[in-house]
Formats: C-alpha cells, structure tokens, sequence
C-alpha cells in the first residue's frame, strides 16, 4: 500500500483538573511554544472531557478551563497562529472517540498504567470513562491526522496505545486512513518530580503542596518551595554522569537547564563543585524570572473571561473544518449510512 502523506500537524492537551504545575509548563506548555512555527500546523486542547472521568465540581471546571486556556496564552501559544480549543466543543472528538472504543481490545486497556495509579485499590468504583480514557486520547490525536504530539514521559504508554489503534483500524478496514503519529518526548524535563520525594511525578494530586510549583506561586512561595526541597549533602557535580543515584540533585539540575534552555551538562559546567546552599536561591532567581511573567499575564487574561470565551468558539470553529471532513470519512470507512439532503 502507497504511505499516504500526511501534512505536518502537531496535537496536544491538558486536562483542566486543577492548577498547572511547573511539569506541566516544563513537560508540556513551554514545548507547545517551541513548535510553534512554520514547520507545523498547531492545535493545543483544553481535555475537559478527559478531566469528568474523575469527579469535578463544575463551577471548577468551568473556572480551570479558562485558567488553562490563559496559561497557554500567557506562555506564549499565540491563538491566531495555534488553534486552541477546549475538547466538548469539538464533538468529532467524542465521535471518533467511540469509534476507537470499539477497536481497542479489552487486553490492551487493562495494561494501562496510569489507570492502574489513578483507580488505585479502588478500581470496581472508577468510572467506565476512566479506563476508556486513552482511546478518547487516541481519538482526540487522530481527528487532526495529527503527525507529531508533544508530551511528557508519563503519556508515552498513551501513545504507543494511539499507534495501536490507529495500525489496527487500519488493517482492519484495509485502509492506510489514520498516520503513526510521532511521540515527541523531549528536552531536560520530560518528567519533573516531586520537590519533596525524587522518585515520585510532581502532580497537582499531590497532597503536599510543597511537592510542587504552581504556575500560579508568587515569588515569596517559589523561594521558599525550592529552599526546603529535598536534596542530598553533597556539591553538585561537574557532569551529567555525577548526578546518577541522585534523583533530588537531578531534579533540581534538570528544572534549572529546560528553564533556562540549557543541557544539564551545560548547567554542571557552571555549578559543578556548588553546594545546594549556593544552588538553590540560584534555581528560585531563576524560576522566579521565568514564572512570574506569565502569572502575571495569567491573572490579567482571567479578569477578561468573555475573551477567553471568544477565543475558544474561534478555536473549535477552525478546528472543526479539519475534525468534521475526518469524522466523515471515517464514518464512511466503517459503513455508516451518511445523511442525504431531504
Ligand atoms: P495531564 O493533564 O496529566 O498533563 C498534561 C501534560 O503535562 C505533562 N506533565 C508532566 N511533564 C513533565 N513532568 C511532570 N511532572 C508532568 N506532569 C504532567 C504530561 O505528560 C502532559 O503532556 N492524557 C493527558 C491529556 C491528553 C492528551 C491528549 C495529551 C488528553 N488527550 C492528546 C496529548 C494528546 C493528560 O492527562 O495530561
């Protein structure tokens, strides 16, 4: 079968489950920016119906969706340049969504790790929707014929599960219709941890908020977060190798250098031989001058809630001129009897 060319087109999402945490901005925003350009079409999604497979209140939904969306903006997504939109408006998602629920196999779900941490020992009391989850995921990568999709490390099962659909429905129905799309899991801090533990993911679920950023921290709670983060007695060392067996100090070097668009080892050739004492109010300087910008920016786009409205019903509409072509096809694909003008 001929490889059909697929247009370059980059796919991502955040659920608006809560505040963003420096991961997020790190694993995933800050790199959403950096794809942005000539080389691809960009779509960035708020996943509001990935965030209802666990409890939301709603007037929290609804207020974290718009926090989200100016956080995108605030950090640099440009809405004319990306399509920004937040997943329920779009309802091919949804509709391929259910598609794929009938192509991915019950054996291929239940490896999922992340439904295994999120369920817990709970697992006969999560929602149908929280195990079904990575193949709305897939679905919400696979209306865009998107190409390459930008992440952190803890999505990368999601994604391979993605190249399995798509390779399955393909095969399946004879086609070469739905692209293997392209994980992008890049840069120094694809898995930012806890500040209080350095085996363990920084989330917003974490109970301690010492444990993590949020994008929303003044200076006052950066500093003081970063100088009771957990570290280990000795100097930092002057190569990437030193910090093996070190996961706090790794952290710490890994935050410094995808702030400030360095390699770790370009970091180490400058703090090698530092204690944490000298390191740290380096590291808290240097996130305050990232972050607070865009706080900033975030709490004065907050204040204009009709705008951010305004750009979402933009967003969806643009996106819909490319999910709505694909849903139908794909409808066509499957033997769906399409409507007719009556
Ligand atoms: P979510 O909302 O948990 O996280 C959003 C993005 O942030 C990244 N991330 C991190 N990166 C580095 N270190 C961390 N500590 C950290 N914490 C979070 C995540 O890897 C992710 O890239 N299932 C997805 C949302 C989603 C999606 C999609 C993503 C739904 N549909 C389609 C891509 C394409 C999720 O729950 O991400």
């Amino acid at each position: 079968m001929s490889q059909t060319q697929f247009t370059p087109r980059v796919f991502s999402g955040i659920q608006p489950s809560g505040g963003l945490t420096l991961g997020n901005y790190l694993g995933a925003i800050k790199r959403f920016v950096d794809m942005q350009g000539p080389e691809f079409e960009t779509i960035y999604c708020m996943v509001d119906l990935h965030a209802i497979t666990v409890w939301q209140n709603p007037a929290d939904l609804t207020r974290n969706t718009r926090e989200l969306c100016a956080g995108f903006i605030a950090a640099g997504i440009d809405p004319e340049q990306s399509v920004l939109i937040n997943q329920s408006q779009v309802p091919e998602h949804a509709q391929l969504g259910w598609v794929f629920n009938c192509v991915a196999r019950m054996g291929w779900m239940k490896r999922m790790t992340q439904f295994k941490d999120k369920a817990g020992k709970n697992a006969e009391n999560a929602s149908l929707g929280l195990f079904g989850y990575p193949a709305l995921m897939a679905a919400d990568i696979l209306v865009y014929h998107a190409t390459h999709v930008p992440v952190g490390e803890d999505q990368k099962q999601h994604l391979e599960l993605t190249r399995d659909i798509a390779a399955k429905f393909n095969h399946d129905y004879g086609v070469d219709f739905f692209p293997m799309t392209e994980p992008v899991i890049e840069g120094a801090a694809t898995r930012v941890m806890s500040l209080r533990d350095g085996s363990k993911k920084m989330s917003k679920s974490d109970p301690s908020d010492m444990a993590r950023i949020n994008m929303t921290d003044d200076a006052d709670a950066i500093a003081k977060k970063i100088r009771k983060a957990k570290t280990d007695p000795d100097a930092l060392p002057s190569e990437a190798e030193g910090l093996e067996n070190r996961p706090e100090a790794r952290n710490l070097v890994n935050i410094y250098a995808a702030l400030n668009d360095q390699t770790v080892d370009e970091v180490l050739r400058d703090v090698g031989g530092k204690q944490f004492g000298e390191f740290k109010p380096m590291l808290a300087d240097l996130a305050v001058a990232k972050l607070s910008p865009i706080s900033g920016e975030m709490a004065r786009l907050m204040d204009d809630p009709a705008e951010i409205d305004r750009i979402l019903s933009r967003g969806s509409q643009r996106a819909r001129e490319i999910t709505a072509p694909i849903l139908k096809r794909t409808y066509e694909i499957v033997g769906m009897v399409a409507p007719v003008e009556v």
